[in-house]
């Protein structure tokens, strides 16, 4: 099957406030499963269901998988959170974080350095994750994303100005390309 398309900046549907999962269907459980395919494909280390236009209230991350010498990813562990929370954070940390809705770009962010979340993973049963560093990055971009927030609405106003204009650019030549005669 293919893989489903990763939505980029400026698509509004990035932009929703993710609706909470109320019950866990089989719709849910394929969804998931193919939100992991992208991000490994990708490959990402955590992706959120807006990201490819499914307004609900899902994230995977995996920030542990690593390279074989072939560039295969292996011991792969997602982690499948529904309806994820962030109850407790402190701390301060700056991450230069990227994103697979915002190409070619990363920035520094700063976030809470250690958070607990709070979450139900596909069998209905409470997780519960104190995390820091990387994974509580992540945990946070990713709920973001559940928010319609993405990373540089973290950024200053100069800097994401400067991104949102090259990516306009960026987006006009795709266009002209597209629009331009093939070569006889
Ligand atoms: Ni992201």
């Amino acid at each position: 099957m293919a893989l489903l398309e990763v939505l980029k900046f400026p698509d509004k549907r990035l932009r929703c406030i993710s609706e909470p999962i109320s019950e866990i269907t089989d719709e849910i459980r394929t969804l998931a499963a193919n939100l992991c395919d992208v991000m490994y494909d990708e490959p990402g280390i955590g992706l959120a269901a807006p990201q490819v236009g499914e307004a609900i209230r899902l994230i995977v991350i995996d920030t542990e998988w690593r390279n074989s010498e072939e560039g295969e990813i292996t011991s792969k562990n997602p982690l499948i959170l529904l309806n994820p929370e962030i109850v407790e954070s402190d701390g301060t940390i700056v991450w230069n974080e990227g994103c697979l809705s915002v190409p070619d770009f990363e920035s520094e962010v700063t976030r809470a350095a250690r958070v607990k979340l709070v979450a139900t993973d596909l069998d209905d049963h409470p997780i519960e994750i104190d995390a820091e560093e990387l994974q509580a990055v992540c945990f946070q971009h990713e709920i973001d994303h559940l928010d319609g927030v993405l990373f540089i609405d973290h950024i200053s106003r100069l800097k994401r100005g400067l991104y949102v204009k090259r990516r306009q650019k960026q987006l006009r030549r795709e266009i002209e390309d597209s629009e331009a005669p093939l070569p006889v």
